[in-house]
């Protein structure tokens, strides 16, 4: 187990792991400075490329996000998610997972949970593979939102999912919009630490994407809270900017390039 890995696992009960996602290397050198760790998520699909499901996005599109991620990456735990059809089968999730790794460096994948791909974690652990788990509300295989959780039933059943997760090697898992009880009850049940999101504090750790909070992504759930407002702060400098052009205030005599030297 690397030492990355088990620094997280050691954070359980002792204190909060923070982790947000990141498609570029601008994004991830200042995570980097924070954070336990850097995911970079398939979220991309809606966030950067527009598509209404996480469905479209490729391995490919996954692997180059991840290669200028780890730019600016010194040390966080960098987790990709493998895109849907991408750990479809034990030997196509076990291709396509040392691809990514061999590809960009990182140290460990993230998976979606069908309530039946526990075998393919386990394989994936029997080969030296890192993965991070992920309940709840998954978009690649659920259709409809629902917050889960919501009966006693249901709480029971999602801690059997998580616990055999667990069982199959993940050295942690995702639960994302679960209730506070089914949370509460999956965390204090489980020795793999749980990040959450949309789940309540009761989890080990937290994960929000980060357009979100930043509010450059125009999604703002309940679950999510605006760290800031970078839409309004990237308007108004376009704006000035614009406005500046127009009015031949820029560029002026301090961005003229008289002699050789190209910074100020
Ligand atoms: O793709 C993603 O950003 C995620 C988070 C919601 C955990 O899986």
């Amino acid at each position: 187990m690397s030492k990355k890995i088990k620094k997280i696992l050691l954070k359980k009960n002792k204190s909060k792991i923070v982790s947000l996602t990141a498609y570029s290397k601008s994004i991830a050198k200042i995570l980097d400075k924070y954070l336990d760790i850097v995911l970079v998520g398939d979220s991309m699909a809606n966030v950067l490329y527009g598509h209404k499901s996480t469905h479209k996005i490729s391995l490919e599109n996954i692997i180059q996000h991840t290669q200028s991620v780890k730019m600016g990456i010194k040390k966080s735990l960098l987790v990709v998610d493998m895109p849907k059809g991408s750990y479809k089968n034990k030997k196509i999730a076990e291709k396509n997972a040392k691809l990514v790794i061999r590809r960009t460096a990182c140290d460990a994948i993230k998976l979606e949970s069908n309530k039946k791909n526990f075998e393919i974690i386990k394989f994936l652990v029997q080969k030296k593979i890192h993965v991070m788990g992920h309940i709840g509300y998954t978009p690649q295989f659920k259709k409809k939102f629902r917050v889960e959780g919501q009966t006693k039933n249901e709480s029971l059943k999602l801690l059997e999912e998580a616990k055999t997760i667990e069982k199959a090697g993940a050295f942690s898992i995702v639960l994302e919009c679960l209730t506070p009880h089914a949370a509460k009850l999956i965390t204090s049940n489980l020795k793999i630490p749980t990040i959450g999101i949309g789940s309540s504090s009761y989890c080990d750790g937290q994960i929000l994407v980060t357009d979100d909070m930043l509010g450059l992504s125009g999604f703002y759930p309940k679950f999510v809270k605006k760290y800031a407002n970078i839409n309004r702060i990237i308007e108004k400098a376009v704006k000035k900017y614009t406005r500046e052009v127009k009015f031949k205030k820029f560029p002026n005599n301090s961005n003229y390039l008289n002699g050789s030297k190209l910074r100020k």
